[in-house]
Parts: C-alpha cells; sequence; structure tokens
C-alpha cells in the first residue's frame, strides 16, 4: 500500500506539473483526491491493515494528500498568471494605430457668409439688430412708406397670416423698429440679418425663404457721399480690393433718392457675359436715403437727422462669392455641397 501511494503521489505531481489550463487542473483535482479519485480508492482499503501498519500509512497518505494539493495550488496560480498576461495582451491597445476619423461638421455657409458681413459693419461701428420674423402690417409696410393699398406692396408677395400680421417680406421693419426704441433724439448704426418670406414659386435664383441684411445709418449731415463709400468699403471687403462698384438709380418707396448697387462681373471683367446677362455688372443690393416720412414715423426730425439704408442678400453675395448656381443647395442641407465650404 505504501508503493501504491508513492506511485500515485509521483504520478499526480507529474501529471500536474504537466497541466496547461485551470480546466485540466480541476480534472486531476477529481481523478486523485476526489470522492472516487485515487487517493481516496486506496486509503478505503485502510481497514485490512494491521493496527501497527494503519497510522503509518494514515500518516503517508496524508503526507501525500498534502503534496498533491500544494502542487494544485502552486500550478493553480502560475496558470491564473499566465491566463492574466494572456488576456493583458489580448486588451493592449495599440496606441500607434491611427485613430477612427470622427465626423467634423461646421457654420452652415450662409452662417459663416453673415458672420463676415457682420464683422465687416462691426468694424465700422455698426451695432448687430434682431427684429421678429412674424412681423406686423405696420412696421412690415406702413412705418415703410408703404400705406394700404399702394401700389409698390406687390412687389413683395407675403404670407399674411391675418389682416394685421405676416411673415416679413424683408429685414427693413427692424429699421423703423430701431429708431423707434432709440426715441428720435440718438444717432442709429446698425445692421440687421435674418430669414425673411415672399410668396415665390422656387426656382434657381427664388426662394420662399431667404436671408436679408438691413443696414441703417441716421445721424446729423448724413449724406449720399457716405453711403457711397460706406458700401464700396463693403463690396471691397467681400469681393477682393480690385472689384469695382456702380450705383444706379432706383426705386423703393422708403428711401428717396434710391439707388441699386452692382459689382463688376468677375466671369468677364465687364465685357458682358451669361452669369452678368450680356450687362457686364451683377447687381448686389438695394439702398437709398431715407425717406424723410420714414424718419418721421419713427420720431426723427428729417429737418435735423438724415440717414441712409441698404438692404442685402447673403444667399445671392454667396452665390456670387462661391459661383453657386442655384439657391437651392442652401436649404436642401445636403451635406456634400455644404462641407465643401467648411474651410471657406
Ligand atoms: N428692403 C428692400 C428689399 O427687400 C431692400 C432695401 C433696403 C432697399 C433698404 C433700400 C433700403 O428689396
Amino acid at each position: 500500500m505504501k508503493e501504491q501511494l508513492e506511485a500515485i503521489k509521483k504520478e499526480a505531481l507529474e501529471a500536474i506539473d504537466q497541466s496547461q489550463s485551470v480546466k485540466g487542473l480541476q480534472e486531476l483535482n477529481v481523478a486523485y483526491l476526489g470522492r472516487k479519485g485515487s487517493l481516496t480508492t486506496v486509503l478505503r482499503g485502510m481497514g485490512q491493515l494491521s493496527k501497527e501498519d494503519r497510522p503509518v500509512v494514515g500518516q503517508l497518505a496524508n503526507e501525500v494528500r498534502g503534496a498533491i494539493e500544494e502542487a494544485l495550488d502552486e500550478k493553480q496560480e502560475i496558470l491564473d498568471h499566465v491566463e492574466l498576461e494572456k488576456q493583458l495582451e489580448n486588451e493592449t491597445i495599440d496606441v500607434t494605430l491611427p485613430g477612427r476619423p470622427v465626423k467634423v461638421g461646421g457654420p452652415h455657409i450662409l452662417t459663416s457668409i453673415i458672420e463676415e458681413i457682420e464683422d465687416i459693419f462691426i468694424g465700422l461701428g455698426y451695432e448687430i439688430k434682431e427684429g421678429p420674423e412674424v412681423e406686423t402690417d405696420y412696421y412690415n409696410f406702413e412705418a415703410l412708406n408703404l400705406p394700404k393699398g399702394h401700389p409698390a406692396r406687390d412687389m413683395q408677395d407675403t404670407f399674411y397670416i391675418t389682416n394685421e400680421l405676416l411673415m416679413r417680406t424683408h429685414t427693413s421693419p427692424v429699421q423703423a423698429r430701431t429708431m423707434r426704441a432709440l426715441e428720435g433724439n440718438r444717432p442709429v448704426r446698425m445692421i440687421c440679418p435674418g430669414k425673411v418670406y415672399r410668396r415665390d414659386n422656387d426656382d434657381a435664383t427664388h426662394s420662399h425663404q431667404f436671408t436679408q441684411i438691413e443696414g441703417l445709418y441716421v445721424d446729423k449731415n448724413v449724406r449720399m457721399s457716405d453711403l457711397k463709400g460706406t458700401l464700396n468699403t463693403f463690396a471691397k471687403k467681400i469681393f477682393g480690393e480690385d472689384r469695382e462698384i456702380r450705383l444706379r438709380p432706383s426705386f423703393f418707396p422708403f428711401t428717396e433718392p434710391s439707388v441699386e448697387m452692382d459689382i463688376l462681373c468677375k466671369v468677364c471683367s465687364g465685357k458682358g457675359c451669361s452669369v452678368c446677362k450680356k450687362s457686364g455688372w451683377i447687381e448686389i443690393l438695394g439702398a437709398g436715403m431715407v425717406h424723410p416720412k420714414v424718419l418721421a414715423m419713427a420720431g426723427y426730425d428729417p429737418e435735423v437727422y438724415t440717414g441712409f439704408a441698404f438692404g442685402m442678400g447673403p444667399d445671392r453675395i454667396a452665390m456670387l462669392k462661391y459661383g453657386v448656381d442655384d439657391i437651392r443647395h442652401f436649404y436642401k442641407n445636403d451635406v456634400r455641397f455644404l462641407k465643401q465650404f467648411h474651410n471657406a
């Protein structure tokens, strides 16, 4: 029996030594020390031993058991360690791998162009103002010298909400609101960017919703030459120093005299092409000296104060500046179109 125990010990220790997995170790544990394991089986035969032999064999059996348990524990520790190493290796992050690109958004091209225009006018001492998009008939028309029934109202096909409420057709109501707020006794220098609405059928150059920027400068001794100088500075800053401008006489009910500003066509340099419809010039904004009636209605004494106003379309300016051939691109929000301008 002693030999048997020694043989079990030897065999078990070898098997444990050779075992390569935690699962294999568990199996060995069962095979040697389990209820039906070989050591247990041998010990069951103890009853047949003589009284003298029993304690000796018993002690030996305990030693064998202890040795096997110790070997199992040691090996378990080693295998645990190996497994941890393996896991750490598998989960290692390779910091030299290139990262997955993150899609970065950017401002909409119209937002960028409006901010660019704002920066130019802030540099000239203008404040930025805002006004409501749902406007009253009074501020959109009447306060701008367009009384009810005035034929020029037809120039601006209007979305009416009620008889007195409408979607503003231009940003000009903000000039009346701003003057009214200053109570007729302080100079005004403001621009107002925002959305405007007209009952147009959408096509390459029309959209039922588009953007405008209104500008207003009211003070003592403001003259037409101030308007021209301001618009010239603006045009050169936005389109480039070499861009010439010209002012043509025009009509707006809220300005007198009124003008429209053209810039020299970049495509043909004034010779005439399809972009400028053979004229050599491209219209970009309307402007004029604020009508005395508009000043008076807003509480400014037209004998003391004069002013100029202008209104432009950032959509149109962006189209000219970047060669966009259809205004609807700005509102479809196709990322492939929009992302071209993210570094513009
Ligand atoms: N509000 C005018 C328009 O929408 C533009 C304009 C503004 C003209 C200010 C003159 C002065 O057509």
